[in-house]
């Protein structure tokens, strides 16, 4: 059978803010043989608010899972060769849970929330000259409205259900991985509560030094300690599934989707970096197991722990909060688009923005600005403007974005990077492409298997203690590239139109005061 020839293979869920993944991979040659894939409502209950149903998210894994194992079923592979299951997922999304109960205690609050601007203002009024950097030298993280503990503070604050089950000793938190891995390895019966080191990173209550909660942030945030997961390495067997087609196999392996692109893009080397383009933009550049501060704006994060005796690897991240959600926000909002893809043919059609600017600040700004008062602004319209246009200006601003973050990490890092790694939905886009090459002024490479979070996260999950299947030396690891797109604008002009980027970034900012 094709199963015989194909040995041990791994599977991968990949719950990003857009949607879910479920992908299976064949641990010998890495090559993905199929998955499935759910879209996830996005809740806009108030302006700025950004919420999802917990239920359904797992519930989109378990139908991912279900459908993926009928498709191997189909090709004739025998489900019972997936010896591990890795988790990649979405960073800082935030959920409350009645362990009693299983049940969520209030909607997820996604990464991209913005109601905690007050919630920020008002704790930056107990930090010494109001520093936003205050505690970054122990997390990395500026105090911003992008991370768990201002989300679970608000909860906290506001939502009845969840005091009082804190009251009771009931309530569990976790982002989107440890809500996924307590229900998935039993929930309230016995469902095993914890995180990964690049999860735990992105809460800011996590001593990224010496990896354990911090005592003194969970004291200023005022979270009960008792709440939060058991923090892991991001390879270890956590638990077995509980359910579905592929009950007893173990989980394995744990990563924040851009850590696990991170590993899936093999940077396992100092000054290694990528760009994932999903519903933000996320530029992460290994720094080995040093861990390097920014004076630019960057984030200073966990990268990888493979394995719970294997050092800590560190990276500097340049974050975009806006990138695919503007062409989702075309196609829902304004309706110019029916389709993500119709994007790159307008843009396609005039291949320029006739100088129209579209700053999407829809969720403040963040790296290198951390601005929480921007706002979006399209600017530079004319009698002439059109459609196609707003398109191409929305691909632009993907890019310029890409290139203050870029700019940022070769200030930090000294050495600038002489090309571009890049994956993410996104990347099909080969308009994008070619115009981030020449925003850019140096080439854009794409791996052949672009599905580099999903394949990170399997390789956490195959190179785990008692698992085994994967060996993880670097010395063997090199990412292949298939695509590559070299600048074909001069930098002059490159140059001018990123200053006139730069003037619209000066008027999105200042635009809402909380
Ligand atoms: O920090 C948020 C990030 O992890 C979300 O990634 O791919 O869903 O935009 P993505």
């Amino acid at each position: 059978s094709a199963s015989a020839t194909l040995g041990p293979l791994v599977g991968a869920i990949d719950q990003g803010t857009s949607s879910t993944r479920f992908l299976v991979f064949n641990a010998k040659t890495a090559e993905l043989l199929s998955h499935h894939q759910v879209e996830i409502q996005q809740k806009f209950p108030k302006e700025g608010w950004v919420e999802q149903d917990a239920k359904e998210i797992l519930q989109s894994v378990h139908e991912c899972v279900e459908r993926t194992c009928e498709k191997l079923k189909q090709l004739n592979i025998d489900i019972t060769n997936i010896k591990a299951i890795g988790v990649s997922n979405q960073r800082e999304t935030t959920v409350v849970w009645d362990k009693t109960t299983g049940e969520p205690l209030y909607n997820a609050i996604v990464w991209l929330d913005l109601r905690t601007q007050s919630t920020v203002e008002r704790l930056l009024n107990r930090i010494p000259g109001k520093n936003k950097s205050f505690f970054k030298p122990r997390t990395g993280l500026p105090l911003s409205t992008y991370f768990s503990a201002v989300k679970l503070r608000w909860l906290l604050d506001n939502v009845e259900e969840i005091k009082q089950a804190v009251d009771d000793g009931r309530a569990m938190f976790g982002t989107i991985d440890s809500w996924l891995i307590w229900s998935l390895t039993g929930g309230r019966n016995g469902g095993v509560h914890c995180t990964d080191v690049t999860n735990a990173s992105r809460t800011m209550l996590f001593n990224i030094h010496s990896l354990e909660w911090d005592p003194e942030l969970c004291q200023f945030f005022d979270i009960p300690v008792e709440m939060l997961p058991k923090v892991r390495s991001s390879s270890e067997i956590y638990g077995l599934m509980k359910s579905g087609a592929l009950t007893g196999v173990p989980i394995s392996g744990c990563l924040g989707d851009q850590s696990a692109a991170l590993v899936g893009q093999m940077c396992f080397r100092d000054g290694q970096a990528k760009n994932t383009y999903g519903t933000g933009c996320f530029l992460l550049c290994n720094t080995g197991p040093k861990s390097v501060f920014s004076e630019h704006g960057l984030l200073t994060t966990v990268a990888y722990q493979l394995g719970r005796d294997k050092p800590v690897y560190y990276a500097l991240e340049g974050s975009v909060a806006i990138a695919g959600a503007v062409v989702r926000w075309l196609r829902d909002n304004l309706g110019i688009v029916k389709s993500s893809q119709e994007v790159e043919k307008l843009a396609a059609e005039v291949g320029t923005s006739y100088g129209c600017y579209f700053v999407p600040a829809f969720s403040g700004l963040y790296a290198p600005y951390w601005e929480p008062s921007a706002r979006g602004i399209i600017c530079g319209l004319t009698q002439f403007t059109n459609k196609n246009h707003i398109a191409f200006a929305a691909l632009e601003a993907v890019c310029f974005q890409t290139r203050e973050i870029l700019d940022a990490m070769n200030k930090d890092c000294g050495i600038p990077l002489s090309q571009l790694q890049v994956d993410g939905g996104m990347t099909n886009n080969k308009v994008l492409m070619q115009l981030q090459a020449d925003i850019l002024c140096i080439p854009v490479v794409k791996p052949s298997m672009p599905e580099t979070t999903a394949l990170g996260a399997a390789m956490a999950a195959g190179a785990a203690e008692g698992v085994g299947i994967w060996s993880l030396d670097p010395g063997d690891l090199t990412a292949v590239t298939c695509e590559r797109f070299e600048p074909q604008i001069n930098p002059e002009e490159s140059e001018y139109r990123y200053a006139r980027w730069k003037k619209a970034v000066l008027k999105s900012m200042g635009w809402e005061t909380s």
